[in-house]
């Protein structure tokens, strides 16, 4: 199953928003209506930073929000992928493109650093984490969100698929941090994938079209539970 190690590369894979959209789509909120990215606001509030680099940004969503919602926070996304950064510049976010493994600032330049589901594919992690830790001003906030290995497993084993396993999840993305961190605290959260048959083979096919033809067909909706972790680390 192409995510980490994948079979389509990584630059390939985020070339266009396509797939990315398509795999957010499906996802609700846990039962108590708190997102991830609710979470990871409401930390950041707290932090109150002045300056925010994010990495790995994607479309933008979730910067555009942090610039609404704290408008004293001075907020960077940056992604290694043009379209992205393009996507992003578009919600009025200032946008930049970069790879995180090697990022172009001074040291102690952000009071805060956010990694939303991306530090499962960056080549090097360590290198990568190593260079958050540099651009973060001590005493500022890292913020990373990823998934757990059981994350949507449910629709992976009806498509006959094994777990994600990757380098930065739930189970392993603690031990990373605490290579690099002093403190580390970590919050659950369990979203639903919710989707009708089509829309499942949708989800399956952005990361490989032979798992959709291998689920089996099913009527109305199905949900599938997900395994998320936000982690803060200073
Ligand atoms: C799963 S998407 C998550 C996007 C966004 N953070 C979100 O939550 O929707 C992963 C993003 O990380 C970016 N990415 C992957 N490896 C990267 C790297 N080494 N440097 C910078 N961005 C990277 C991809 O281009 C993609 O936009």
């Amino acid at each position: 199953m192409p995510i980490g190690n994948e079979r389509q590369s990584v630059r390939e894979q985020y070339g266009r928003e396509t797939g990315l959209t398509t795999r957010m789509s499906i996802w609700q909120p846990p039962a108590d209506g708190i997102t991830p990215q609710d979470i990871a606001v409401e930390i950041l509030r707290a932090a109150d930073p002045k300056s925010l680099l994010e990495i790995g940004c994607g479309t933008g969503l979730l910067a555009e929000r942090i610039s609404r919602e704290l408008p004293g926070t001075d907020v960077l996304a940056t992604d290694q992928s043009e379209r992205m950064v393009e996507l992003t510049a578009e919600r009025g976010v200032a946008a930049q493109v970069v790879d995180a493994d090697d990022l172009p600032f001074d040291d102690d330049r952000f009071e805060a650093v956010l990694a939303a589901w991306m530090l499962y594919h960056v080549p090097d992690l360590d290198r990568t984490l190593a260079g958050v830790r540099r651009v973060l001003r001590p005493g500022g906030s890292f913020v990373a969100i990823t998934n757990g290995d059981h994350h949507a497993g449910g629709l992976l084993a009806a498509a006959g698929a094994p777990l994600l396993i990757t380098q930065f999840s739930s189970e392993n993305g603690e031990a990373a941090l605490r290579r690099h961190f002093d403190r580390v605290e970590a919050c659950e959260v369990t979203p639903l994938a919710v989707a009708d048959h089509q829309r499942a083979q949708e989800y399956l096919a952005s990361f490989d079209a032979e798992l959709a033809a291998n689920l089996p067909p099913y009527e109305g909706e199905r949900s599938y539970p997900g395994a998320v972790t936000l982690f803060t680390a200073r």
